[in-house]
């Protein structure tokens, strides 16, 4: 998914850099170039060998060891997207000042591409004034800032300033080569936007449910387009979306079935500008949930086993539709357009995402996705292509409608 991206990894010194190798290898997995430059107090956690061996390239350190005798500034001229993580509370002064005092950060300064920063650090050190108002002037720069996650840090104690997952960073990283592939501009600053994702489980009994094949990979890859370019985001996802990684910034709702998903989006739709409603919802569900498990045997139920259904509502077609604007997807089997296109009219939506979901190698459950964006003034096929290149051309779609 990171196809000829080439990114340069900037590791400055604190525990978290013992995980980097691991994040160095998911990303060359996707398919990305990498090379890595670390600060002298990143040799302190990790060796500059063991990227070496992973990215096949030299190590940025110092003059003397790099292949180009200016390493700072090849390195930066040779990246598409920078990373510094962890981002220690040192080198983020630093770079607020534009203190190039080691190979690393001089190549961050000299660095005119997208740039990732992943903080990580002691709480106190991450709630600390300074620290915050270094944070701030970075984004104001125009770095791309993760939040720390919270949990257990190295000190032994539980607060905010972990450094987030590797599987997490992957997905703002995705998110962000999308957002800076594009030729416009994507700002969703100060925009609250909903996002569902996942299939609904109806319960049958305590351990049976009616489904479908929805991974969630589609809102999650909207959520965090969303989110890296600049929105609050609130994912509201089931339990088949739970196993994807989710940067820290993205607000989690948990729920089951297409009451609590509805219940969910009901009330998250009060504060939102955009709603989207990217789960595949089941249209029906149990008359009854059996509050025992179901048992094979002829006193309970027969040979063929009926079940009665009854109808779920219509979770879309039900939202108030005058403050926010609302996009829903459509899987379609036959007919994509046609029944996209109905749907966009029977809901009540502002854009309706045309999915062919009869294809295996697009819809459920892949990586990429193939759709047709329909509004009531336009309609735009999108061929075969990453969910986060989809999910950036709806956002993108979704800006240009006019409530
Ligand atoms: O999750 P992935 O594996 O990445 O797969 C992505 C996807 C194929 C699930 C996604 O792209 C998609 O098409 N989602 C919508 C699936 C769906 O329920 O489609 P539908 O045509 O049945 O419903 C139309 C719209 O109404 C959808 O926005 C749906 O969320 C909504 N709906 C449906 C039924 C219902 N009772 N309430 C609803 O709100």
């Amino acid at each position: 998914m990171l196809e000829g991206l080439k990114i340069a990894v900037y590791v400055s010194g604190g525990i978290a850099a013992y995980k980097i190798p691991d994040f160095v290898r998911s990303l060359i997995k996707a398919g990305a170039q990498v090379r890595v430059a670390m600060t002298p107090a990143a040799e302190q956690f990790v060796t500059p060998f063991t990227f070496e061996v992973l990215t096949k390239y030299p190590v940025l350190r110092d003059q003397s060891t790099y292949p180009d005798p200016v390493g700072h500034i090849h390195l930066a001229d040779w990246l598409d997207l920078a990373i510094l993580v962890p981002a220690t509370a040192n080198s983020l002064g630093k770079l607020v000042h534009g203190i190039a005092d080691n190979e690393a950060l001089a190549s961050l300064l000299a660095c005119n591409r997208p740039c990732l920063i992943v903080p990580a650090m002691n709480n106190k050190m991450w709630d600390h004034p300074a620290t915050q108002r270094n944070i701030d002037q970075l984004r104001q720069d125009g770095y791309y800032v993760l939040d720390p996650a919270k949990g257990f840090l190295a000190e032994g104690y539980e607060g905010k300033g972990r450094m987030p997952e590797g599987q997490e960073i992957l997905q703002a990283v995705m998110a962000l080569a999308t957002i800076s592939q594009q030729e416009q501009r994507l700002d969703l600053t100060g925009q609250k936007i909903v996002i569902s994702a996942g299939g609904t489980q109806e319960a049958i009994d305590p351990v049976r449910y009616i489904s479908n094949h929805s991974s969630g990979k589609m809102g999650l890859a909207i959520a965090h387009v969303a989110a890296l370019a600049g929105a609050q985001v609130t994912l509201v996802r089931t339990p088949s979306a739970r196993d994807l990684a989710v940067i820290p910034e993205i607000q989690l709702i948990d729920v089951e079935d297409a009451h609590q998903l509805q219940t969910a989006m009901t009330e998250e739709v009060q504060e939102a500008d955009m709603v989207v409603m990217a789960a595949a919802v089941s249209d029906y569900r149990p008359a009854q949930v059996a509050e025992q498990k179901i048992k094979k045997d002829k006193s309970q139920v027969s040979n063929d086993w009926h079940l009665h259904l009854v109808e779920n509502p219509d979770i879309l077609a039900g939202l108030p539709k005058d403050r926010a604007l609302v996009i829903g997807f459509a899987a379609e089997t036959q007919d994509v357009e046609k029944n996209a296109t109905a749907k966009l009219v029977r809901k009540g939506a502002d854009m309706i995402v045309a999915n062919d979901v009869s294809r295996s190698d697009i819809g459920f459950g892949t990586d990429q996705n193939a759709v047709t964006l329909v509004t009531h003034q336009d309609k735009r096929c999108l061929a075969k292509t990453s969910k986060f290149q989809i999910a950036w051309a709806i956002l993108d779609m979704a800006q240009s409608i006019q409530k």
